[in-house]
């Protein structure tokens, strides 16, 4: 595997591939992204991954500087995975001036849910995804389910810039006992570790509640929201929309594809989760 941190050296080496796959993270690497690259190589050829932790996705009370960072450990397990390159970019090669151009997800779109929790995350998300994009000129690009309203924000924006990439879908990789993988879940102190799946224990039992033909989302929020909060948590948000634009249903749109999310703090960890239904 190449290890490239410079555009220039990185246009290089792929020149004259028209199918290369891309797998962008933040570095860290656990199952879920190797799970994306076992992906990636099923739809395209070479396999490019990159690890870049963007600073501007980070609020200023976010863990820019604590975020885990694990060059090493991570190329060993690229290299098992036969990734071709990995690219990773200092922030002078990505952002060798202060970046001026930026873009801007929609309102209904970027400002809900976790753009709402953390003011211009999906801009800056969208500005870095779209930079890498240019810089790799994948044909295929994964992103995983477990940050829904990312990969939702993602594959709109490549549409309505025409870009010729496909972005496809990982399933949400998890623990045996059903947490799913995250950088962020090694803040967890051991009892919150043992209390952690519960979030997901909490979309299940949503989802079954709606598919045994519940409508009062209301009422089975409400519930939701209490129980978690008895357990210790700080719940952001619990939501119902549909899967295709995140936007809430309509009382005739309960046949549509259906997806729940939720966002919690246990401690000084916020997880993420969310059941598709
Ligand atoms: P990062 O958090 O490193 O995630 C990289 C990719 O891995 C994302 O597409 C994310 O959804 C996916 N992923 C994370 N945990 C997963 C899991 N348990 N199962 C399956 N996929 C999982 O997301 C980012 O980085 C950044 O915002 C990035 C897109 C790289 C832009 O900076």
């Amino acid at each position: 595997m190449k290890v490239i941190s410079s555009i220039i050296e990185l246009r290089d080496q792929l020149r004259g591939q028209n199918r290369v796959a891309f797998v962008p993270t933040m570095g860290n690497l656990h199952k879920g992204h190797l799970s994306l690259i076992r992906l990636a190589r099923q739809h395209g050829h070479p396999v490019v991954t990159s690890i870049f932790v963007n600073r501007l996705q980070f609020g200023p009370n976010e863990d820019f500087d604590k975020y885990p960072r694990s060059l090493d450990s991570d190329i060993d397990k690229l290299q098992q995975e036969n990734v071709y390159i990995l690219f990773a970019p200092t922030e002078q090669d990505i952002y060798p001036h202060p970046q001026e151009y930026y873009i801007h997800p929609p309102h209904h779109l970027g400002d809900i849910l976790e753009g709402e929790f953390r003011l211009g995350f999906f801009r800056s998300v969208c500005t870095v995804v779209m930079k890498l994009i240019s810089c790799v000129q994948p044909r295929i690009v994964v992103f995983g389910k477990k940050d829904y309203q990312q990969l939702i924000i993602v594959r709109q924006m490549c549409e309505q810039f025409a870009l010729p990439v496909e972005i496809i879908a990982a399933e949400t990789e998890r623990d045996i006992d059903g947490l799913a993988l995250s950088s962020r879940n090694m803040y967890l102190i051991p009892s919150e570790r043992v209390e952690a799946p519960n979030l997901y224990y909490t979309l299940q039992r949503i989802r079954d509640s709606i598919l045994s033909g519940n409508r009062n989302f209301s009422k089975i929020k409400l519930e939701a929201l209490d129980t978690l909060t008895k357990r210790g948590w700080k719940p952001d948000y619990i939501t119902l929309r549909k899967r295709a634009n995140l936007h809430a249903i309509q009382p005739q749109e309960w046949h549509k594809p259906l997806v729940v999310l939720a966002a919690a703090r246990l401690g000084a960890t916020r997880l993420l989760d969310n059941l598709e239904i």
